[in-house]
């Protein structure tokens, strides 16, 4: 048994990060034989592509993947502890779960994901969660088969968490959601410990895969017909600084852009590693996709000191503006945490100053959730939770607007689709997002599945556009 411990998870080690190829061991590749596996994803884009990590390494076990929970014969959580309310959703799930498993005794319960890293989740899992048989981190998603087959050999719970960081594992098999998106990592963890955000100590340190191995993916989807990567990491323009070469974020994009892919997206970007430089790359290739997630988190240069995010309000905007100036028919989307410990009402005026300027095309918004072991939870909080949700409702009020009126800007245009699906009511109702990443829905015929079209704007909602097929 390995339990997660905060204090060695905190410690940024200066050891070489080495490359190691993942590699299933013969002996168990028939361990799931005749038997249905479930995979429940809660959390960001990093752990729907640990998912299809994890859904690849079951089918190579023999497991067939089900669509229905509750009759699997295993079922996996992989969980997200970025806010309570995300903790709370698995929880809920493993009182479910809990219940089935007094109906099926057979079933096998595993749990990995952000959560198996926090000391106290795993703490409560060893003496409440008896239903969860096997548990597995973050940093050692390639040993789930071995972590299984212990569970499967001991029938005892096994739980085998690092919380320092290992090697890069290159070469785990995926089985993508998607037949034309597609995700890459291309860096791991995060060094920059904002004082409210529990990933620097659920992902371990930050460490970037070599610019070959992400090039060698993304070829190799431009041959599979796939049309859109998305780059992904907590921090990607902080991408290389964990090396020491002078390859960038922005030489990186560039060399994605010319695999020729015809849609390349990233995220998440910090605006402190936003250089001139990848917005010259961002505005030079037509495949990089105009459209950028950048998350502001306060207007208030005091809250953001406070959040350790290293700019001021003022720095943020100019970056803000540039970007807007430099790249042609840029749409910029953010993240917003309002009720941060010691937030004023003066404070939360900045940001709606700041929302009002900046006019998103996008915005998440939350209300502050302390996370264990954070500096900010050891902060002082005199703000009630009832009016964090009055300022959360003015907030949210505020971005709606402009959603509303840039999509109203679009109406009478046409844009650019890639077309993803059609929806639960009929196989000509189709969807898709446009080059600005804006959700457009449009009638057409199934075969247009996986292209990029041409859609004339008839409609704009403040969520999404109506569109009508004209190519
Ligand atoms: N790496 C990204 C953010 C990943 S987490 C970045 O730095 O921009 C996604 C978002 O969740 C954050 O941008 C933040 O707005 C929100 N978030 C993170 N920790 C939070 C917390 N403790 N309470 C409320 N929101 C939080
Ligand atoms: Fe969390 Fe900050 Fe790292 Fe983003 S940059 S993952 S908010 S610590
Ligand atoms: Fe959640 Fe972990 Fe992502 S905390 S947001 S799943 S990195």
């Amino acid at each position: 048994m390995k339990l997660p411990s905060y204090k060695e998870a905190r410690s940024r080690k200066k050891e070489k990060v080495v490359i190691e190829e993942y590699k299933m061991p013969k002996s168990i590749n028939k361990m799931g034989h005749n038997k249905t596996y479930y995979v429940k994803t809660y959390g960001c884009q990093m752990n729907e592509h640990d998912s299809e990590n994890i859904k690849a390494m079951l089918e190579e076990l023999g497991f067939i993947e089900s669509l229905d929970m509750e009759s699997s014969d295993l079922i996996i959580l992989n969980t997200c502890s970025i806010r309570e309310n995300a903790h709370n959703k698995a929880f809920g799930m493993l009182g479910r779960l809990k219940h089935l498993k007094e109906t099926r005794k057979d079933l096998i319960v595993g749990l990995c994901g952000c959560m198996a890293q926090e000391e106290g989740v795993v703490d409560e899992i060893l003496h409440k969660y008896r239903q969860v048989d096997f548990v597995f981190g973050t940093h050692n998603l390639h040993r789930l088969p071995i972590v299984l087959k212990n569970y499967l050999d001991n029938k005892k719970q096994e739980i085998e968490v690092l919380s320092v960081e290992g090697n890069l594992i290159e070469g785990m098999p995926v089985k993508r959601a998607s037949k034309h998106k597609a995700y890459v990592n291309i860096m791991y963890g995060c060094d920059k410990f904002c004082t409210y955000c529990i990933v620097p100590y659920t992902r371990g340190k930050q460490r970037s895969r070599h610019k070959e191995d992400i090039l060698k993916e993304v070829k190799e989807l431009v041959r599979d017909g796939y049309q859109e990567v998305t780059l992904l990491g907590q921090n990607v323009n902080a991408y290389g600084k964990d090396f020491d070469s002078n390859y960038k974020m922005e030489n990186l994009l560039e060399d994605v852009a010319k695999t020729n892919i015809p849609r390349v997206r990233f995220m998440t970007s910090h605006p402190w590693d936003f250089t001139d430089q990848m917005i010259e790359v961002i505005a030079k290739y037509p495949n990089i996709m105009p459209s950028i997630h950048l998350p502001v988190q306060s207007g208030s240069s005091r809250i953001l000191k406070l959040m350790g995010r290293r700019y001021t309000k003022e720095e943020y905007l100019e970056l803000f503006d540039k970007i807007k100036e430099k790249i042609p028919n840029v749409s910029i989307s953010t993240d917003i945490i309002v009720g941060f410990p010691g937030e004023t009402e003066e404070d939360f005026e900045d940001t709606l100053e700041l929302a009002e300027h900046c006019k998103y095309d996008n915005a998440f918004t939350f209300i502050y959730s302390p996370r264990e072991n954070t500096a900010a939870c050891r902060l002082k909080d005199e703000t009630s939770l009832k009016e964090k949700e009055k300022r959360l409702y003015k907030l949210n009020t505020i971005v709606n607007k402009y959603f509303l009126e840039n999509n109203q800007k679009l109406v009478g245009k046409t844009v650019k689709v890639l077309v993803d699906g059609h929806n639960e009511n009929g196989k000509t109702e189709l969807f898709g997002y446009t080059d600005t990443n804006k959700l457009i829905n449009f009638n057409g015929d199934e075969s247009l599945i996986g292209k990029i079209i041409s859609v004339k704007v008839t409609d704009a909602k403040t969520w999404s556009l109506d569109g009508e097929y004209v190519e």
